[in-house]
């Protein structure tokens, strides 16, 4: 405790006190104090953790599981019920079997766990946390709902396999504070590592699927989507952004200059990010930003200025007679949201990083966002009467007009991105 204090008092605090009331002032729906009770700081580790996002199925009860997860040349798997039901859900389990689960991967009768679930990075909440998180989920409703079975190919069907994966790039553990570095950074720290998960994503991957930390949150593929660099390259990663900037991206999920949340970050921001504390997110601004730089060429862009105004766009191709008549409407001809600031897409990395992948994938698959304000929708052009070719040329105009990248193939890619949409 007398630590935690000492490093709580570095010259950092004031900065953060301000940083925070600042934030505060910015987004008023932010909560302002940590919670008091092992139930609410369940709830809110829960959010943190992002768990009913995975434990829910599309439009189904909260937490009693069923949302699939395929995986190319694997299979499908199924999260499960984890209401307190005795029989579907977890009603029935000691303690110590929800914290294996959660920190370790191993449910009770040594069912390994596959990393689907996110158990490496969960392995760094300790175990008071985790059972909070257990004393939150115990005063939800018991829902009946039976999980699926998975229907995993061989081998990955195997679960004792997983204790070969473990010993590879299995569960890390809780750590110490730095005690060299602010309390902040090792809270933002612990929040990105742990609960937040985010190296799940934005880590590029070993030949084992194991997280490659020499490279820690330097941008991954995941899901088809580009799950950008976070590390403080000025060019490729958020070394540009200002730190009021990322947390207002972080918890609101858009920030004017860098566009808005889609795909599987929207759903993070929606479910998780946007009920963080003001301090929270300010502790992960403070960690991301010391991370060491690391340039990776697909997360690079180069944004241009275009025009405002109608007149201003130039209707001389396919794709830009497109845009003017399918997309200017929300977003303007010089990318600026005409309904909201989430529909702001100017100087965001997605309009030419990637030869356009999440481009792409947001034109297929739409994206959509919980907000405050209630859903954010971007709508998907499947079947709306466009054409791939369409799609591409839309992709292309939108990389040219609002970027200097060079579009190549994107027909191919829109196909590409519609199989992998399809059911
Ligand atoms: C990225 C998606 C994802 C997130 C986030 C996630 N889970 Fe899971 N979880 C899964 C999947 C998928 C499985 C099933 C894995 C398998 O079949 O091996 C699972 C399994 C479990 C199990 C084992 C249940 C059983 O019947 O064996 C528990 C308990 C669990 N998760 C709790 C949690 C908690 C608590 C959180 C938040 C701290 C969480 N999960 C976050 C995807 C997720
Ligand atoms: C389930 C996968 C997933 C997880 C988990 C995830 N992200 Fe993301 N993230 C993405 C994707 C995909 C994008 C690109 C979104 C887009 O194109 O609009 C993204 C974009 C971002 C961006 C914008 C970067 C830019 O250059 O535009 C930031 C910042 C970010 N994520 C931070 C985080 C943080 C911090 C966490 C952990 C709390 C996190 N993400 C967890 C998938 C994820
Ligand atoms: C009905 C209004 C509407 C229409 C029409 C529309 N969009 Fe969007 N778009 C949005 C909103 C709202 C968002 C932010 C919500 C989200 O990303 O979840 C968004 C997000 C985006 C993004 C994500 C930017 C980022 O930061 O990652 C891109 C790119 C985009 N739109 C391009 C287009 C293109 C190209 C078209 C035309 C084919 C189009 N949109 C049509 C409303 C619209």
């Amino acid at each position: 405790m007398g630590k935690t204090l000492r490093t709580r008092a570095t010259p950092g605090l004031a900065g953060s006190l301000l940083g925070g009331m600042a934030l505060f002032v910015a987004f008023p729906h932010a909560h302002a104090a940590a919670p008091a009770t092992n139930v609410e700081n369940g709830r809110y580790l829960a959010r943190a953790a992002d768990c009913e996002v995975c434990h829910t199925a599309e439009g189904g009860t909260p937490y009693a599981g069923g949302r699939a997860f395929s995986l190319p040349g694997v299979g499908v798997m199924y999260a499960p019920n984890i209401t307190p039901d005795k029989t579907a859900g977890i009603g029935a389990w000691t303690d110590q079997q929800f914290v294996d689960a959660v920190r370790k991967g191993v449910s009770p009768g040594w069912k390994h766990l596959y990393p689907a679930m996110p158990y490496p990075a969960y392995a760094r909440m300790s175990v008071a946390q985790v059972r909070d998180i257990r004393a939150y989920l115990a005063t939800l409703a018991p829902s009946p709902q039976k999980t699926p079975e998975n229907a995993l190919r061989f081998p990955f069907s195997v679960r004792g396999l997983m204790v070969f994966w473990n010993l590879l790039n299995g569960p890390a553990a809780t750590y110490a504070d730095d005690p060299g570095k602010p309390a902040e950074w090792n809270r933002g720290r612990y929040l990105v590592e742990g609960p937040g998960h985010c190296g799940d994503c934005h880590t590029p991957r070993t030949a084992t699927f194991g997280l490659d930390n020499s490279h820690a949150l330097g941008g991954n593929v995941v899901n088809g989507w580009r799950a950008y660099n976070l590390t403080s390259d000025r060019q490729s990663g958020l070394g540009a952004w200002s730190d009021e900037d990322l947390a207002r991206y972080l918890a609101t999920g858009h920030a004017d200059g860098h566009g808005t949340a889609a795909g599987d970050m929207a759903d993070v921001v929606g479910h998780s990010l946007r009920y963080l504390s003001v301090q929270d997110i300010h502790a992960m601004v403070v960690y991301l930003r010391g991370l060491p730089p690391y340039r990776t060429a697909a997360d690079m862009v180069e944004h241009t200025t275009p025009p405002a105004g109608d007149a201003a766009l130039p209707q001389t191709t396919r794709g830009a007679r497109l845009y003017a008549a399918t997309c200017a409407g929300c977003h303007m001809p010089d990318g600026a949201g005409r309904q909201s600031s989430f529909g702001t897409i100017t100087g965001a990395r997605s309009l030419g990083a990637d030869n356009g992948r999440n481009l792409v994938r947001i034109l297929v698959q739409g994206s959509g966002m919980q907000t405050t304000t209630g859903v954010q929708v971007m709508p998907h052009f499947v079947g709306g009467g466009l054409s791939a070719r369409d799609l591409a040329d839309i992709a292309s105009f939108v990389m040219t007009h609002f970027t200097t990248a060079t579009p190549q193939d994107m027909e191919q890619r829109v196909r590409n991105a519609q199989q992998a949409a399809k059911p």
